[in-house]
């Protein structure tokens, strides 16, 4: 008899997201004229930049031409982006080879598919609050679960602890949802703390464009001993436009092994019998937003959304709240008036402000009392939330 996975009964009912655009939707329906402003999803809205549609139209108009028509890619991605991506990295100092890269459809997929090879007897250890992904895929894969916790006395930073035992540790910086990033004295102490108790560290990257800080780090790769112990994601979802696009990146260094066997060449083996890679156009047009042109229409983006996130930030330092990211980060993580759980300022947000928010809750228990908010919106948008934010009362 066909039975579901038994683990999915620990899985909360919903994904967090789906339960915020319930919430709107049904919220829409009973007030029909509110105007909501949507900073719950980090979701990007700025359109594509031009240098990558037109890449995406002169590679399709390519495989008009028998010579030229591509059927299946390369599992690993086409070495003309796992190239770019490998020169991107120069401008961090750091040197990965196209071959260690593994083009994928998303950072999002390949935080939980990554765990397809990692034994279920390994523990996994996530922050509290944490992205829900890193968490509803090790509950989905029956790994076990630790947690680090992040608040506001570790500025939502936390270290190794005494005694903390992990095999696999997810890390994200900047971080989502807190905003919060790492130096790099403080990522030495995880890549120190991983290559001591022959862990693995999944470096979520996703949010490195957003970084301007000198002294933060873009990549794991550029603390000292990370090659041993590391692998990396990254994303032109948030950097480029590519949400609904789709195209990302892993990047797991040629000496890495798990146990004795190399980690790259079983993660190809898993890729070549889950995945078909990602599309040629997809990867043309990921390949146009590393170019020079690409590179500065793509941070034009991204300084727009920071400077939503920098009025967001004022908005909230305004209203004397406690708040960390909005700096090197497009998410601001704010905490409410005293005693106010986290959805019923969502709801009161929601209700007073027509701001669709994030409950900080939902993220993890660390999370009660807290909103995130997204910067990901249009600056008139941006701009009203924060005058409403400001005219409401607390
Ligand atoms: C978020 O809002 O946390 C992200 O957009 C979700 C994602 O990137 O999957």
């Amino acid at each position: 008899m066909v039975k579901l996975n038994a683990n999915l009964k620990n899985l909360k009912k919903n994904y967090l997201f789906v339960d915020i655009q319930n919430k709107a939707k049904d919220y829409i329906s009973k007030n029909p004229a509110a105007q909501l402003i949507s900073m719950g999803i980090g979701d990007v809205t700025l359109p594509l930049s031009p240098v990558i549609t037109k890449a995406m139209q002169d590679a399709s108009r390519e495989m008009n031409d028998a010579k030229n028509f591509r059927g299946y890619g390369p599992y690993e991605g086409y070495n003309f982006l796992r190239e770019a991506i490998s020169k991107k990295y120069l401008d961090y100092g750091v040197e990965v080879k196209a071959e260690e890269i593994y083009v994928s459809d998303g950072a999002k997929s390949d935080a939980a598919n990554i765990l397809d090879v990692l034994s279920s007897e390994s523990t996994v250890l996530i922050t509290d609050p944490v992205y829900p992904v890193y968490l509803d895929a090790s509950v989905m894969s029956g790994h076990k679960i630790h947690y680090v916790s992040a608040t506001e006395d570790n500025e939502f930073l936390p270290l190794p602890e005494e005694n903390l035992k992990a095999d696999i540790i997810y890390i994200c910086s900047p971080n989502n949802p807190t905003g919060a990033v790492y130096n790099r004295a403080q990522l030495k102490r995880w890549v120190d703390f991983a290559n001591i108790n022959e862990s693995l560290i999944i470096f979520d990257a996703a949010y490195e464009a957003f970084i301007e800080s000198s002294d933060l780090p873009h990549s794991i790769f550029e603390i000292e001993g990370s090659r041993k112990c590391a692998i990396e994601l990254c994303s032109f979802s948030k950097s480029a436009g590519f949400t609904g696009i789709r195209c990302a990146y892993m990047v797991i260094p040629k000496e890495l092994k798990v146990g004795s066997e190399n980690l790259g060449e079983v993660w190809l083996r898993r890729q070549s019998i889950k995945f078909n890679g990602v599309s040629y156009i997809t990867q043309k047009a990921a390949l146009a937003a590393l170019s020079p042109e690409g590179k500065e229409e793509t941070l034009k983006c991204v300084r727009y959304y920071k400077r939503n996130a920098r009025i967001l930030s004022e908005a909230i330092k305004e209203l004397g709240f406690w708040y960390t990211g909005g700096e090197n980060s497009p998410y601001i993580w704010f905490k409410g008036p005293q005693g106010m759980k986290s959805w019923e300022l969502f709801d009161y947000l929601l209700e007073k402000a027509n701001i669709v928010s994030t409950p900080g809750s939902g993220f993890g228990s660390n999370g009660e009392g807290f909103i995130r908010l997204s910067s990901f919106g249009s600056y008139e948008n941006t701009l009203c939330a924060a005058q409403r934010l400001k005219s409401i009362k607390f």
